[in-house]
């Protein structure tokens, strides 16, 4: 194989896919191939893709059309252009996309990205590649390590997959099938990488599963790991300064985890747990397997320990058989636990799911109305959540050079975008800074202090939110 060849990759979805992008790049290194941003010039081309919706799951058609074209401007020219489509629309479409979609040269799912040199060389001998299936072995045992390349690349924070694959069956969810049954990374592998994440310069850690807070990794000691314990862990690895994880399920949240909120400072005071919906009729068809009442009391369980808490979430409006009774009582659950940001979609149904077979689809005007109001009520909630910060002392972690010169951009505990006034060599520390504007969608503060101590520290004279008045 010869030198130097380009790859361009687009990445949709979540952010397993990010990781996953960055994966195949440090796969596809030792082939001789360098990440590009300008798709003409790639030799390969790679469309990561998500099918959790079906708006999402359409944008890769119309990106083949794109590619196609400048494919075929490089198709006599003796240097041709690969297309690959890998990630979920992939795994669920497989022959489906390679009958559709001619001009696609590979098409490959999210568990066989360690076979990628080996599958780009059949390519590129002229074979029509489709691998779909989900092998045996562990991918992660065999793709490379993060290269300081692509951790370089995304600066002082970074994600790590720890799990994927799902085993709940949400009703309306393709994952379980695109992703396949749940698995964790050994303790030792996931320890390993973030120990040379924070050799590379990174502070922050987001731990990545479809369903993180199901972890239960094997250690070396033959036992297994929640998550709670491997947070314990990787808060000790110098340089960590700062520890979050997504997406998480309610019914997953055991005690140790709960409590490592509590203990641990560098798990940061800000928890993504979707809840879909307030209704229990809803909650129930949704197969989510807890109720409204078990999301209050776990909120209250963590709060308890860890006041400062805010919360995201996921909704989902339109489910079929949802009623105005169901919604009204998913707006009652978002004024109770009050969300910093959420997430909102209309139930799209997905084939091959339960939800689409079912009875009773709601229409698309009542879904768009319902979702305009959540999203109203949601943005008011963030935009509240964002004006309590005007005049406090939040800790900041410096990730990047700011919009205007002198401004360095980073993160306030709660993910909130903050801009500040400061040298280019605070980068990668985490400043006191005193917030002084409240803008849209960011903070604009001024430093106040040395570098606080040891890294993370939680707000220091914020108390927010209330308890959601579950009756434990
Ligand atoms: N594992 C996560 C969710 C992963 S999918 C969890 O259990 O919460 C991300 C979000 O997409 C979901 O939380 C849900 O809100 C949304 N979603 C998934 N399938 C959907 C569908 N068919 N229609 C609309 N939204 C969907
Ligand atoms: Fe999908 Fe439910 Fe699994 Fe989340 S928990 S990935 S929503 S099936
Ligand atoms: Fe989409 Fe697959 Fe992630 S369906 S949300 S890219 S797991």
């Amino acid at each position: 194989m010869s030198d130097k060849k380009k790859v361009y990759v687009r990445t949709y979805g979540c952010q397993m896919n990010v990781y996953d992008s960055d994966r195949m790049i440090d796969a596809l290194a030792p082939k001789g191939y360098s990440p590009t941003d300008a798709v003409e010039e790639a030799d390969l081309v790679i469309l990561n893709t998500c099918h959790i919706r079906e708006k999402a799951a359409e944008k890769v058609y119309s990106e083949i059309g794109r590619i196609r074209k400048l494919k075929e401007a490089r198709a006599d020219s003796g240097n041709p252009m690969l297309l690959a489509v890998a990630g979920c629309v992939a795994q669920a479409e497989g022959e489906e996309i390679a009958r559709r979609a001619p001009s696609v040269d590979l098409v490959f799912g999210p568990q066989s990205y360690h076979k990628l040199p080996d599958l780009v060389t059949r390519a590129s001998n002229g074979a029509r590649v489709v691998e779909t299936e989900f092998p045996v072995e562990d991918k992660f045992a065999h793709l490379p390590a993060a290269s300081r390349e692509t951790t370089r690349k995304r600066g002082v924070t970074a994600f790590l997959t720890i799990q994927e694959g799902c085993d709940k069956f949400c009703t309306f969810c393709v994952v379980p099938y695109t992703r396949g049954a749940e698995l964790s990374r050994p303790v030792s592998q996931v320890l390993a990488e973030a120990r040379r994440l924070a050799d590379a310069g990174v502070r922050e850690v987001t731990l990545l599963g479809q369903n993180v807070n199901a972890y239960h990794g094997v250690s070396d000691d033959g036992g297994t790991w929640g998550l709670g314990r491997l947070l314990h862990a990787l808060a000790e690895i110098p340089g960590i300064a700062r520890l979050r994880y997504t997406t998480s399920h309610p019914r997953d949240m055991d005690d140790s985890l709960i409590e490592a909120h509590r203990d641990i400072e560098a798990v940061m005071p800000y928890l993504h747990l979707p809840v879909q919906s307030g209704s229990n009729r809803m909650l129930e068809a949704m197969n989510r397997q807890h109720t409204r009442e078990d999301y209050f009391r776990l909120i209250d369980r963590i709060r308890a320990g860890r006041p400062d808490l805010a919360l995201s979430g996921d909704f989902i409006v339109g489910f079929p058989g949802e009623t105005d009774a169901d919604f009204k009582d998913t707006m009652d659950l978002v004024e109770r636990v009050g969300y910093a940001s959420a997430y909102t979609f209309k139930y799209s149904p997905r084939p091959g799911t339960p939800g689409a077979a079912m009875d009773d689809h709601v229409p698309e005007d009542v879904k768009s109305e319902r979702l305009a109001r959540l999203q109203a009520l949601i943005a008011r909630q963030l935009k509240d959540f964002n004006a309590a910060m005007d005049g406090r002392l939040v800790d900041v972690l410096l990730e990047k050079p700011g919009r205007r010169p002198g401004q360095l951009g980073g993160r306030s505990p709660w993910l909130q975008a903050v801009h500040v006034e400061a040298p280019e060599s605070l980068l990668g520390s985490i400043r006191t800074v005193r917030i002084e504007e409240v803008r849209a969608n960011s903070l604009v503060g001024r430093l106040v202090d040395v570098e606080v101590a040891g890294g993370p520290v939680g707000a220091h004279d914020i108390i927010m939110r209330h308890s959601t008045g579950a009756v434990c």
